[in-house]
């Protein structure tokens, strides 16, 4: 049944048709019939079956005769194969050949699955966002390949989506590192080793700091600095800020990804005052132990810190600053934040301030997308110093894998750079994305980069397949199409897969599921197997030879344009 309901669109236009008929017939208007006209459980009580059990009442007749008397009066139009009268019910066979046209047609529509749903509305997305002078870790990179994912598929249904990269780049962990700099650091270990050489300091500020307190103090001072603006502090900062920035960049041009906007937590410290003011007026700050909060006992939850008993502003305070900050200047539709799951709490209290300030769309608007864990163990990575993971890492041993079978398995390949490119990277984004998002992820070289395996390489090796048959097999692209010759099952099992296209994109939306993309590709990719094993293409008529290309071409843009909703590029050959 589920399945029927999937392929949407070009089956929709069919039922529409159906109901059309058996409206005529019954002499019924279009609702009532739409609302009785059932999906039969199995293919051989055909695609639609009326029962007529509901009009029996009225008609004052039995419903095996009502189902007859329809089947008497039912216009036989080129859709319909076979009616079948079978008890109550009456049962509808569509002609294969239409359904099959309809499907070929439906998909070859210009950017099928793009909709204008969307259109004139806005989505923030909040995502990636590593803190400044750590490192980009595994976790960064879930939540970058999940937002910009996500960035896609809205996109796709006509929003007006802006990217938007939270720096964690505030904070008195910046003191501390000012203080370590200034006593252990010098600027060209930094210049020279950027965030490995700045996260040697920090590590090293703990440790003296167990054995002399009054670092705490010096690094407490020089934050208090920062926030008041001092020149000294705030350009020592900004060089950390644009040290760690071009290596964050360098990740980001590997996996292809970009943003609209970078707006750190910086960048809301003259805004955070505004928030306390409004929570001051409605009334919501109270104190405890001298520092400002806002109690959610109500709400079975922990209070939300505003303000430090120094009168320091916090993560929360400038991600509040942040949401008025977006909505006065996008007037988002909905702002999405992507982040692993131990930031539940903090966001649900976040959103819970926002609406007690009087904010209704609070409620709909805010919400948080969270993420399971990624364990490496399996993944034998060389790190750098220090046991340190750093994503970039890899990103590059997956390119230099991919390198290595290219250079066994297929050495005369051209582009084998940016190839190994586009596979490696892709391996690791499909990976990220092919289980449900909260699900933990494990990280194991052989299952992310399996060419025969559930992978992204799978599925590009597949498009690469298609791409070389239209390369060789010769066909004529403007002949019409004998829908005749795509009535194999395996055919009309692979235009049902494609035919998901657009119902796939909304409910990967409805659902902030990029997985539920990444299955589908998947299921055109082996249904595509089996299509090519069971029918060949290059054949010596040329009719059915020229049907069966437009599949393999119907396949091809629609690998392509799924994998884009990943952020996956598709190689022409690998
Ligand atoms: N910098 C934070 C981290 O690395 C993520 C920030 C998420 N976005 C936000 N608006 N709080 O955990």
């Amino acid at each position: 049944i589920y399945q029927i309901e999937y392929y949407q669109e070009a089956i929709f236009i069919m039922k529409e048709q159906v109901i059309e008929l058996i409206a005529a017939a019954a002499d019924l208007d279009m609702e009532t019939v739409t609302g009785i006209l059932e999906i039969p459980p199995r293919a051989d009580m055909g695609d639609y079956a009326f029962p007529c059990f509901q009009l029996a009442k009225s008609l004052h007749k039995a419903p095996p005769l009502i189902a007859a008397d329809i089947a008497e009066k039912i216009n036989k139009t080129d859709i319909i194969d076979k009616l079948e009268v079978k008890g109550a019910y009456l049962n509808f066979f569509l002609k294969k050949e239409m359904l099959v046209k309809t499907m070929v047609e439906n998909a070859s529509i210009p950017n099928f699955g793009t909709s204008t749903l969307g259109n004139g509305k806005t989505i923030c997305i909040d995502y990636s966002s590593p803190n400044v002078a750590k490192n980009f870790h595994v976790g960064h990179l879930r939540t970058t390949i999940i937002g910009n994912s996500l960035y896609k598929i809205y996109s796709k249904l006509g929003y007006q989506v802006e990217r938007i990269n939270h720096l964690g780049d505030w904070g008195t962990q910046f003191g501390k590192l000012i203080v370590a700099y200034k006593a252990w650091g010098n600027k060209e270990a930094v210049e020279k080793d950027g965030v490995a050489e700045l996260m040697r300091l920090y590590v090293k500020f703990h440790e003296e700091a167990e054995k002399d307190d009054s670092l705490n103090d010096q690094a407490r001072d020089w934050f208090t600095q920062m926030e008041k603006g001092n020149e000294e502090a705030l350009s020592i900062w900004q060089w950390f800020v644009d040290i760690s920035l071009k290596e964050y960049k360098g990740t980001y041009a590997l996996l292809g990804m970009e943003f609209d906007h970078y707006l750190g937590e910086s960048f809301y410290r003259d805004k955070t005052a505004d928030v306390v003011k409004r929570l001051q007026d409605a009334n919501l700050l109270r104190e405890s132990q001298g520092a400002q909060i806002v109690d959610l006992e109500e709400y079975n939850m922990a209070p939300c810190l505003i303000m430090k008993k120094d009168g320091s502003s916090i993560y929360a305070t400038r991600d509040l600053a942040a949401i008025f900050y977006r909505k006065a200047t996008w007037n988002f539709d909905k702002c999405l934040y992507v982040t692993g799951q131990e930031q539940k709490l903090h966001f649900a209290q976040v959103f819970k301030v926002v609406e007690l300030l009087g904010n209704e769309w609070a409620k709909d608007s805010l919400v948080h997308i969270p993420y399971g864990l990624v364990s490496l163990e399996g993944a034998k990575l060389s790190t750098r110093s220090g046991n340190i993971i750093y994503a970039e890492d890899i990103l590059l041993e997956a390119i230099d894998k991919v390198k290595q079978i290219i250079l066994t398995k297929n050495p005369d390949l051209e582009d084998k750079d940016e190839t190994a490119k586009m596979v490696g990277v892709g391996a690791i984004i499909f990976h990220d994305l092919y289980n449900q998002r909260i699900k933990d992820v494990s990280f194991k070289w052989d299952k992310v980069l399996n060419f025969d395996g559930e992978t992204g390489p799978y599925v590009q090796y597949t498009y690469c397949r298609c791409a070389s048959i239209l390369r060789t097999v010769s066909y004529n692209e403007n002949a019409a199409i004998d829908y005749n010759q795509l009535l194999d099952e395996e055919a009309i099992s692979l235009l049902k897969e494609i035919n998901r296209f657009p119902q796939v994109v909304l409910d990967a939306a409805e659902k902030y599921e990029p997985s539920v993309v990444a299955r589908f590709a998947m299921d055109v990719a082996q249904a595509f197997s089996r299509f090519y094993n069971a029918c060949r293409v290059n054949v010596e008529d040329e009719s059915t030879r020229n049907a069966r290309v437009k599949l393999v071409s119907l396949t091809k843009t629609t690998l392509r344009d799924a994998l884009d909703l990943l952020g996956i590029r598709c190689p022409e050959q690998m």
